[in-house]
């Protein structure tokens, strides 16, 4: 299949250089790209803790684009306000943390926001396929879901072939978390992906001579 569609490239902050935050929110606006997006971990679904509201109000502060938060935490509809107010536009939720999930999401509709759901990669689409009419956004992951820096999952390909199909008849974003890589992004789009995270193999890879963000997303995009 032949998607013509542009890629939407999301860099992960999670990955970014803390030590000079303001600074790397500044270079990624610069480099053109379509949002940020937010790894929220509670130490409870995920084993490990990352971004909360002082990584949201320092983000608020130096970028205008588009923040997209990865809900990693255990009843996240009880956050929904939380992350609202701190000026999130994308919500993701993950399937396996809600036992309502169909409600959250509406209710992150009715808040402004867009409703997004993410999927484990052991999570199948026969147990999500009611709730992706109501989603704006389905947040596919291709590592299990607490940190940067792993190796993509083969297994979650077939899923993510249907999941294209699907996005293109739903319409929504279908976004790929975990791994991505240049080589992934250019498979993976042809299968009807048209986001993607961008972390440790795609953008912010180890230094030296890594090239500055608007040039690496420059050739990202030129890949399809
Ligand atoms: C994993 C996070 C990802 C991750 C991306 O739990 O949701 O967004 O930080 O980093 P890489 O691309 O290195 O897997
Ligand atoms: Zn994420």
């Amino acid at each position: 299949m032949n998607h013509s569609t542009e890629i939407k490239l999301f860099p992960s902050i999670l990955c970014a250089d803390h030590g000079i935050l303001a600074q790397e929110i500044t270079d990624l606006t610069a480099a053109g790209v379509d949002a940020i997006h937010v790894d929220v971990m509670d130490g409870t679904f995920v084993p490990n803790f990352a971004c909360g509201a002082e990584i949201m109000r320092t983000l608020k502060q130096h970028t205008h684009l588009p923040l997209d938060v990865h809900l990693m935490i255990t009843n996240p509809a009880a956050y929904i306000d939380y992350f609202r107010a701190l000026g999130a536009d994308t919500i993701s939720i993950h399937a396996e943390a809600d036992p309502h999930a169909a409600r959250t999401l509406a209710k992150i509709r009715e808040v402004g926001a867009i409703p997004g759901l993410a999927i484990n990669p052991g999570t199948s689409i026969e147990s999500i396929k009611e709730l992706l009419p109501l989603c704006g956004h389905v947040l596919a992951m291709t590592v299990n879901p607490g940190f940067a820096g792993q190796s993509f999952l083969p297994f979650t390909l077939e899923k993510l072939r249907v999941l294209g199909t699907m996005a293109a008849q739903h319409g929504f974003t279908l976004c790929v978390d975990g791994a991505m890589d240049p080589d992934k992004i250019v498979e993976l789009h042809a299968m009807g992906v048209n986001a993607f995270v961008l972390g440790t193999k795609s953008l912010f890879y180890p230094q030296p001579n890594r090239p500055a963000y608007a040039e690496i997303i420059k050739k990202l995009r030129c890949l399809v």
